[in-house]
């Protein structure tokens, strides 16, 4: 019988999840798993292996994996390759352009649901991915699906590289986020009994709050 708590937030990339479930953790102490994480770590695995992605195989992939585990901080649990931290890495473009790839492929996707049951089995988690509320934990506490509009995602992730922006870039960059929401679409789809939260106008703090409100009236 499982003892731990489980929080599941889903939804598109640059939605907002992994600021806001790793803020939720920390305000109920709880720690955070961020799926997409281990998904970006095989990515940088077998880039690292093999540059070439049309050389990838599920197996190659596989074995390039062997090396990521995924360890526990203070707050969150968080990939390591060949024992090294690789967060700058997994971040870089080139894992975002062939992520979606690598989590394409079953096995890839039965690995990382391993490590992130694992991480839930000893610890109360917020975890955030595109299916942890469907595939992964169907028997989660509390389900969120964040959504927002795809220009905002975008305007989002320009703000958070911190770099000088103009409304080309910001259309690239929403362009990118559209052809990644297609390319995720099969695995991103809210539970029957997910909360569904659009934060195209939310601020974070306000996201944060609706999650941890829902929790509290949930446990009260
Ligand atoms: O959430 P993030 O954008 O970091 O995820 C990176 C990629 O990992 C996604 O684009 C998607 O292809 C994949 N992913 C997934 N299922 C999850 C989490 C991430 O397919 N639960």
């Amino acid at each position: 019988m499982r003892r731990t708590s489980i929080i599941a937030i889903d939804g598109p990339a640059a939605s907002g999840k992994s600021s806001t479930a790793q803020m939720v953790a920390e305000k109920l102490d709880y720690l955070h798993v961020d799926s997409g994480s281990l998904y970006r770590a095989a990515t940088a695995a077998i880039l690292r292996a093999q540059p070439n992605p049309d050389e990838w195989t599920e197996r190659s992939v596989l074995d390039a994996a062997r090396g990521v585990e995924l360890r526990a901080a203070r707050t969150s649990f968080y990939p390591v390759l060949d024992n090294r931290a690789i967060e700058e890495e997994i971040r870089g473009a080139d894992v975002t352009r062939n992520v979606s790839r690598v989590a394409q492929m079953p096995r890839v996707r039965e690995w990382v649901n391993a490590k992130v049951r694992d991480a839930a089995a000893s610890s109360n988690v917020v975890v955030d991915g595109r299916d942890m509320g469907t595939v992964v934990f169907p028997e989660a506490d509390l389900k969120i699906f964040l959504v927002a509009d795809s220009r905002e995602r975008a305007a989002r992730r320009l703000r958070q590289r911190g770099t000088p922006t103009s409304e080309k870039l910001l259309d690239d960059e929403t362009l990118r986020i559209i052809e990644r929401d297609a390319r995720d679409a099969r695995q991103t789809v809210p539970a029957a009994d997910a909360a569904i939260i659009d934060t195209t106008s939310l601020t974070q703090r306000e996201q944060v709050e609706r999650i941890v409100n829902l929790w509290i009236e949930q446990s009260g």
